[in-house]
C-alpha cells in the first residue's frame, strides 16, 4: 500500500474511533495543521516535475477530500450527540410553579415621606433641612424655649456631650423646629419652607420611640397669618387623608415658639373597626401650628416690623398610623419581615 493510502486509512480509523469533541479538533491539527502529517506530503510535491505534480497533486487532493468529508460528518455526529445530552440534562419542566414572590417592600413611612413632600412642594414649600446633632442655641433659645423649660432637662433629650460653647450643650435634636431658624438664617423673606427628619427623644412604649419623624413648615410674609395657616391645613389634611370634605377645630394651646398657639383636631367617625376622617363628631388631635412668635423671627434675623410667619408640625408615624392602621409605633424600626409585608407597599 502506498504512503499516501496508509495515511488515508489510519487517519479515517482514527477518526472513526474518536468519541470526542476537543480529541477531534486535536486531530484535524495532527493531519491537517501546520506540521501536520498531511501537510509534509504536500511539502514533497515542491521536487517533482509538472507532470508528476499534477498527478500527485489529484491523488492528495481525493484524499484529502475524503478525509475532510470524514471530518465534518464526525465533526456534526459529536455535535448533534453533545446537544442532546444537554438537552436531556438541562430539562426546564415549564409546567413547574413559578418561585414565591420576594420582592421588597417600600416602607409606610417612606410611602407617606413621599405623599408629604408631593403635597407641600403643590403649595410652593421647598425642603429645608439641618442637623440632627444640634445645639441647645438652635434646639430651644433660639426657638424662645426658656432656660428651665422641662424639655431641656436629661430626662427627656438626648446629649451628645456637655461641654458647651456658646452655643451651649449639644443634644440629639428633640423636633424639627430648628430648621425654622436655619431657613430663616439662610434666606431672605419672604419663605416658605418645610422639613421633614429624625428626631429623638428618651421616651420607648407603644406609643413613643426614642427616635421618631417630624414633618416642619414655616410661612413667613408680609401679611401672612392664621387664614393662610387654616386653609393650607385643610387642604394638605384633605388630600392626605384622600377626602372631599373635613372639619378642623383649632384649640387654644401652647408652644413657646408660637404666640397665639393652636392645636389641631380633625373629625372622624369609626366605621367597620376602621376610622373615617371627615364624616362624624369624634375629633383628633393631628398638628401643632401657630403665628411665630417675634422672639423666633429676631432669632433668624428676620425684620418683625415689616414681617410675620406661621408654622406647623406634624409628627409622620402618626399621620401613617392615622392612614394606614398601624397600631404599635415600635413596629416601624424593627426591620421584621413579617411587619413590612403587612405593611409596606409593592414599589409599582
Ligand atoms: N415642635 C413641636 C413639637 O415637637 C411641634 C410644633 C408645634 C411645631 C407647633 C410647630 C408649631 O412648628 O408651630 O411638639
Amino acid at each position: 500500500m502506498s504512503e499516501l493510502k496508509k495515511l488515508e486509512s489510519s487517519c479515517l480509523l482514527e477518526i472513526a474511533n474518536c468519541g470526542d469533541l476537543k480529541k477531534l479538533d486535536a486531530l484535524r491539527n495532527v493531519i491537517f495543521g501546520k506540521n501536520g502529517e498531511f501537510t509534509k506530503i504536500v511539502a514533497e510535491l515542491r521536487d517533482l516535475n509538472d507532470e508528476q505534480k499534477r498527478k500527485r497533486g489529484s491523488e492528495i487532493n481525493l484524499v484529502k477530500n475524503n478525509i475532510l468529508d470524514r471530518l465534518s460528518a464526525k465533526f456534526n455526529e459529536l455535535e448533534t450527540r453533545e446537544l442532546n445530552r444537554k438537552l436531556a440534562s438541562e430539562f426546564i419542566d415549564v409546567s413547574m410553579p413559578p418561585r414565591p414572590d420576594c420582592s421588597g417592600k417600600i416602607h409606610p413611612l417612606t410611602k407617606v415621606e413621599e405623599e408629604v413632600v408631593r403635597i407641600l412642594s403643590s403649595h410652593g414649600f421647598e425642603f429645608a433641612d439641618g442637623p440632627e446633632i444640634e445645639s441647645e442655641y438652635f434646639n430651644f433659645t433660639a426657638l424662645n424655649v426658656s432656660d428651665y423649660h422641662p424639655a431641656r432637662t436629661m430626662h427627656d433629650t438626648f446629649y451628645v456631650h456637655k461641654l458647651a460653647d456658646d452655643e451651649g450643650r449639644r443634644l440629639l435634636r428633640t423636633h424639627t423646629s430648628p430648621v425654622q431658624i436655619h431657613a430663616m438664617l439662610a434666606n431672605k423673606p419672604p419663605l416658605r419652607f418645610f422639613s421633614l427628619g429624625k428626631v429623638y427623644r428618651s421616651d420607648y412604649d407603644a406609643t413613643h420611640t426614642p427616635m421618631f419623624h417630624q414633618i416642619e413648615g414655616i410661612m413667613i410674609d408680609k401679611s401672612v397669618g392664621f387664614s393662610h395657616l387654616k386653609w393650607i391645613l385643610l387642604d394638605f389634611l384633605k388630600k392626605f387623608f384622600e377626602v372631599k370634605e373635613l372639619q378642623m377645630r383649632f384649640r387654644p394651646s401652647f408652644f413657646p415658639f408660637t404666640e397665639p398657639s393652636a392645636e389641631v383636631d380633625i373629625n372622624y367617625e369609626i366605621k367597620n373597626g376602621k376610622m373615617i376622617f371627615g364624616s362624624g363628631d369624634k375629633w383628633l388631635e393631628i398638628c401643632g401650628c401657630g403665628t411665630i412668635h417675634p422672639n423666633v423671627l429676631k432669632s433668624g434675623n428676620v425684620d418683625t416690623k415689616q414681617y410675620q410667619g406661621v408654622a406647623f408640625g406634624f409628627g409622620l408615624e402618626r399621620l401613617t398610623s392615622l392612614k394606614y392602621g398601624v397600631l404599635d409605633l415600635r413596629g416601624y424600626f424593627e426591620s421584621n419581615e413579617r411587619w413590612i409585608n403587612s405593611f409596606g407597599f409593592s414599589a409599582n
